[in-house]
């Protein structure tokens, strides 16, 4: 099924978005400088229509990105309140929650972006102090591996060091709230597969020293402090909103393009790595999940299916009626110095006791994904966004209720 939104025309665009944000009722926003809390904010404009609800209030880290943006809409169809870190920028980043977003005059936002980075230590504290969600959810980092290798300081920083300064706010904010932090299978590293919440940590890169670093700080915040706090070992999952430089997207977005003429070739690396690729929205409510159990613990989240890269390859190629060996070429520039050759995780402790269980596996994926990028070609220049392929999922409407 092929589904096709572009933003029409006349309707909110990036630039009100962000003008849109100047004027909320975030803490950092408003041109008095005055903090002006943007729970209270939410709640105040129920009460006004005399219909207070006390539904519940999430903080997502990361809210930008791929999961923090499917996590959001999933949250927004629960009937949350979402509070969103943001990184300034001096270009656009909001992309991906441009059709979520309510100006907070209107009485149904339900969506507030903060100004903040996990580098500022202090923005954090001040942030939960306004906001005192009931959950965080740390999804920012630099979460790309190759990248890692070249900024392996700034990745130390914001990867590992940020979900410490995360933790600390909550503690020292004395927030009684639930904490997820988006750990990874890239902690399995050199470990064989399958892989699950026993097998031990062998990272191969400065990203998975990172990730293993915050592991276990989330760990000993739950033993020290009693903090509700889990980690989500997720293995890799993709979509249409998956950055461009990863490798699932970096293909499927050339089949896009290959197909209508733009382009002839694709440059990729390593065609042998083994990952076990699941469809993202599936992911973040096996993150929700995890924050609704009786108990903390760790859970392994992956659909317990291998594919090579060149697996991946052969399914976007062939979806498009392409010959992939026509079009795919070697760049020793995508290889790394040290490669994680196999990722393919045993969910089945989530299975038995979140109930969470995959159901779309990496071809249906790629083709999912190639759909999205013919389609996001089709909007000529207007903002695309895809539409959730799950039944039940919330649809665009009903986010916002
Ligand atoms: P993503 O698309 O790369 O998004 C990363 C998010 O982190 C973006 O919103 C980014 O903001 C933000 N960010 C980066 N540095 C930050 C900083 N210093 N302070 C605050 N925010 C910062 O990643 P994703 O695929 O959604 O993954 C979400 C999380 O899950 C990440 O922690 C990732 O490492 C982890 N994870 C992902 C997978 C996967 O397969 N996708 C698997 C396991 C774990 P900008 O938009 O401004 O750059
Ligand atoms: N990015 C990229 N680009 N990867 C390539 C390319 C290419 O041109 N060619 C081959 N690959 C191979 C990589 O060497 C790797 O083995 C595999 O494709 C997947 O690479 P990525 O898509 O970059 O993902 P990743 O597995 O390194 O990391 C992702 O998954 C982790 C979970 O296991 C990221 O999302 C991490 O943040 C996440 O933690």
């Amino acid at each position: 099924m092929r589904v096709l939104r572009c933003r029409p025309r006349g309707a909110q665009s990036r630039t009100d978005l962000l003008a849109k944000l100047d004027r909320s009722c975030g803490p950092n926003l408003g041109r008095s400088g005055r903090a002006a809390a943007p729970r209270t904010c939410a709640v105040g404009l129920h009460q006004a229509r005399g219909e207070l609800k006390v539904a519940k209030s999430a903080f997502i880290t990361g809210i930008t990105g791929q999961d923090g943006s499917y996590l959001a809409e999933l949250l927004l169809g629960k009937g949350y309140t979402v509070h969103g870190l943001i990184r300034r920028s001096s270009t656009f980043n909001t992309s991906r929650i441009d059709h979520l977003y309510r100006d907070p005059h209107d009485p149904e936002a339900r969506l507030f972006l903060h100004y903040g980075d996990l580098s500022d230590g202090s923005r954090l504290v001040t942030l939960l102090n306004e906001i005192r969600p009931d959950e965080v959810y740390n999804l920012g980092a630099q979460s790309h591996v190759r990248v890692s290798f070249e900024e392996p300081t700034h990745t130390g920083d914001s990867t590992g060091i940020g979900t410490m300064r995360l933790l600390e706010a909550v503690r020292m904010t004395g927030l009684d709230c639930r904490f997820y932090q988006a750990s990874s299978s890239e902690m399995f590293g050199a470990s064989p597969p399958p892989q699950n919440e026993d097998t031990p940590f062998y990272p191969r890169s400065p990203y998975g020293a990172a990730k293993v670093y915050s592991y276990w700080v989330t760990k000993n915040y739950r033993e020290a402090y009693g903090l509700f706090a889990v980690n989500g070992i997720l293995f890799n999952h993709e979509s249409p909103r998956r950055g461009e430089t990863f490798v699932t997207r970096k293909i499927t977005r050339a089949v896009a393009r290959i197909a209508a003429g733009l382009e002839e070739h694709v440059y990729l690396g390593n065609l042998d790595a083994v990952r076990d690729w699941g469809y993202a929205p599936e992911y973040v409510e096996g993150m929700w999940r995890m924050l609704q159990a009786d108990t903390p613990d760790d859970y392994v989240v992956a659909t317990g299916t291998g594919a090579s890269v060149r697996d991946f390859v052969v399914a976007a190629f062939e979806h498009a009626g392409l010959d992939w060996e026509r079009h795919v070429r070697f760049d020793e520039r995508y290889l790394r110095p040290t490669e994680v050759d196999a990722l393919v995780g045993d969910a089945s402790k989530a299975k038995a006791l979140l109930g969470w269980q995959a159901t779309v596996l990496p071809g249906s994926l790629a083709q999912i994904m190639v759909e999205a990028d013919r389609a996001a070609l089709e909007c000529e220049g207007r903002v695309h966004i895809d539409t959730v392929q799950l039944p039940g999922w919330p649809t665009p409407g009903s986010v916002h209720g």
